[in-house]
């Protein structure tokens, strides 16, 4: 077995470090780094291949050793022998569990090379994880148990790590002992896993067999398995190729803050994504496009000749050009592409599923904007790649969908560059990071439709009908209320001479949104079509009077923010569903109790009161006339010159 010689490998840095620890720390800091992850399903036994790389690489320290030794006999499930598990299962609550929770970075170094693993969890629900610890890695090590072969998960995380780009991959065929070193086992999981690799993309991978546990194969090749005559998986990290090489990209910095100290001084931060740059070159801002020439490049130690890749620099330009943070700074003659629609790819991570057309914030760099997904095209089934029809993305689900953003940005596709190509989804009300995705292309429909300016203004039409157009947003359960006190509130605004529309979600299911039923994704669109309905009548001048249960926050904030502040008034007609249900007046409460009618409002599915509604109605103290003055008189009352 190799620990001897592992030891002596080890000895050759800790003798340097006695004798001369400047040689050492000089040859320590310009080894390369790799960056690497670890996935295998629960029980593979990543945690022990980790424990084991940090300890034959000598990375544990005599205390945590001492430790190591003595939680192996408490606790561990090596019979009294070390049990490295518990050496990166460090938290208490890992240990209890018996499994991994969360990506830990470990870090270690031979004489030839740094590196830091990402270890991510194995359970199906943490894909999440698995994609953040993915992200920046250049190789990919897939844990497989030998006594097991390719898992439904082994072909979950292949597949995330060719969509993440990850093109440096070991199938590490694990717990060979146990299989008695069969190389008939080891040449089964391999063919297996070769017909899949090449079905997605993953053009080659090395595959090694191993115990972590024993060491076989680890950082010395074993005699356990003559057959086997390829590297032990110290020496394949050691020579992978560093993925991507950064520095020959065109340049690109995402600004993170625009430095500005005092008035002679305005510098743009951030950290160099990719390429090189120099005093003197001439650069673009995206999505501006303005040009201009960097004049220094400035960090806390003083000036630099130049900034590469990974760095994080203040670049000062020879022009008072306009650059915002989440702008692009970028070589002039290479730019990054502008555009506000694409086709992605999307992994979801979140409980609540995704659905299509509703804003969710997308983060891309350092850039933040409100986005919308379409219908995804496809989802994928991960064991067999097929594409399926998809209304949603539900957890762990992945798809690909077209992507529709609020406001332009500067973009490079994903697989040239992972920073200006990749991005996260964070929903808007909880804030949570709900999925992450790969900017494909842009759609070239957005590139070839441009705005057209009209004489005629949104004002010049209100003011020719002498009022300021606005929606009065109706929320609330079905037999709230709501239609009765819209037509009444028309009523009496046409009684004024107010120019008006009701737009009322029975009738508009008539026609428009005929195709809609009322699942959730099928009411998220219904919400958005009649926002969109309801701008075009406000920019036609027109009082809208919007009336649909509208059960859901995010929607109704963003027809809010579709229409603007000013112009967008909500009414929340808050009748009990006690009182709801006993009106029943078209007898739906009745079929949706008696199972007849699925995902009815307040029965089986969600009502998401207002939190913040201009207006509060409150139908037991108030008769319909008496809710529609109330609601006339604070529009008459909210805007000057009245309505
Ligand atoms: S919304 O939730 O998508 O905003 P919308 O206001 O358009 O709903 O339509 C609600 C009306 O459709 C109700 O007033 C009711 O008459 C009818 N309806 C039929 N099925 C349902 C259902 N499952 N849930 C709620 N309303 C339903």
């Amino acid at each position: 077995m190799s620990a001897s010689s592992t030891a002596d490998h080890a000895y050759k840095a800790s003798d340097l470090v006695a004798d001369d620890i400047e040689a050492y720390l000089h040859q320590h800091e310009h080894k390369s780094l790799l960056r690497f992850l670890t996935c295998g399903s629960v029980d593979d036994g990543k945690s022990t291949l980790i424990g084991r790389l940090l300890y034959d690489s000598k990375m544990i320290f005599e205390d945590q050793l001492a430790a190591l030794e003595a939680d192996s006999k408490r606790v561990g499930t090596q019979g009294g022998d070390i049990d490295f598990a518990l050496l990166v299962d460090g938290l208490a609550a890992e240990r209890e569990q018996g499994i991994t929770i969360d990506v830990a970075y470990r870090f270690f170094s031979t004489d030839k090379r740094k590196f830091i693993v990402a270890d991510t969890p194995g359970h199906e629900q943490y894909t999440r994880n698995m994609v953040t610890g993915a992200s920046t890695a250049d190789a990919a090590i897939i844990l497989i148990d030998a006594r097991k072969g390719v898992l439904t998960q082994t072909r979950r995380h292949s597949y995330l790590v060719s969509l993440l780009g990850i093109r440096h991959v070991v199938l590490a065929i694990n717990k060979m002992d146990l299989v008695g070193w069969s190389q008939e086992v080891f040449d089964t999981i391999l063919a297996e896993y070769h017909d899949f690799a090449a079905q997605i993309g993953i053009k080659a991978f090395t595959a090694i067999p191993m115990s972590a546990l024993k060491g076989d194969n680890i950082t010395e090749p074993s005699d356990k398995a003559p057959w086997y005559t390829g590297p032990p998986l110290m020496r394949w990290l050691e020579n992978a190729p560093i993925e991507d090489d950064l520095q020959a990209k065109p340049f690109r910095m995402p600004v993170q803050w625009v430095n500005r100290p005092n008035l002679d001084f305005r510098g743009f931060s951030g950290q160099v994504a990719s390429g090189v740059i120099k005093p003197g070159d001439k650069v673009k801002a995206l999505p501006s496009g303005r040009e201009s020439t960097v004049d220094r490049i400035v960090t806390l130690r003083g000036d630099l000749p130049e900034a590469v890749a990974g760095q994080s620099v203040t670049i000062t330009l020879t022009d008072e050009i306009d650059v915002s943070r989440g702008d692009v700074l970028s070589v002039a003659d290479q730019p990054p592409e502008v555009a506000d629609q694409f086709e992605s790819t999307i992994v979801w991570f979140d409980d609540e599923p995704l659905l299509p057309g509703r804003p969710y914030l997308l983060k891309l760099g350092t850039r933040t904007v409100s986005a919308q997904v379409a219908e995804p095209k496809y989802k994928v089934n991960v064991n067999t790649l097929e594409h399926l029809a998809a209304t949603r993305l539900e957890l762990n689900e992945i798809g690909v969908a077209n992507l529709s953003l609020a406001a332009p940005i500067a973009f490079d596709p994903y697989m040239e560059n992972k920073d200006l190509g990749g991005f996260i989804l964070i929903d808007r009300l909880s804030n949570r990071t709900v999925g992450a995705g790969m900017l494909h292309f842009a759609l070239r429909r957005s590139q070839n439709i441009h705005w057209q300016a009209t004489d005629v203004s949104k004002a010049a039409r209100s003011a020719a009908k002498g009022q300021k157009a606005r929606v009065v947003w109706f929320t609330g359960l079905s037999g709230s209320g709501k239609s009765t006190i819209a037509n009444m509130l028309e009523k009496r605004l046409a009684a004024e001479g107010r120019h008006t529309y009701l737009l009322d979600g029975d009738n508009v299911r008539h026609g428009l949104n005929r195709d809609l039923g009322f699942t959730d994704e099928d009411r998220v669109e219904n919400i958005r079509r009649v926002a969109e309905v309801s701008k075009l009548m406000v920019d036609a001048g027109l009082i809208v009077l919007v009336s649909f249960i509208s059960p859901f926050r995010a929607e109704r904030q963003m027809a809010r923010e579709l229409l603007g502040e000013r112009e967008f008034v909500e009414v929340f007609v808050d009748t009990p569903l006690a009182e709801a249900e006993r009106r029943d007046v078209k007898g739906l409460y009745k079929k949706a109790r008696a199972g007849e009618l699925k995902n009815f409002t307040g029965i089986d599915s969600p009502y998401e009161a207002p939190e913040n509604a201009e207006i509060r109605i409150d139908t037991t103290q108030l008769t319909p006339e008496q809710a529609a003055e109330q609601i006339f008189a604070w529009l008459d009352g909210a805007f000057d010159p009245g309505i």
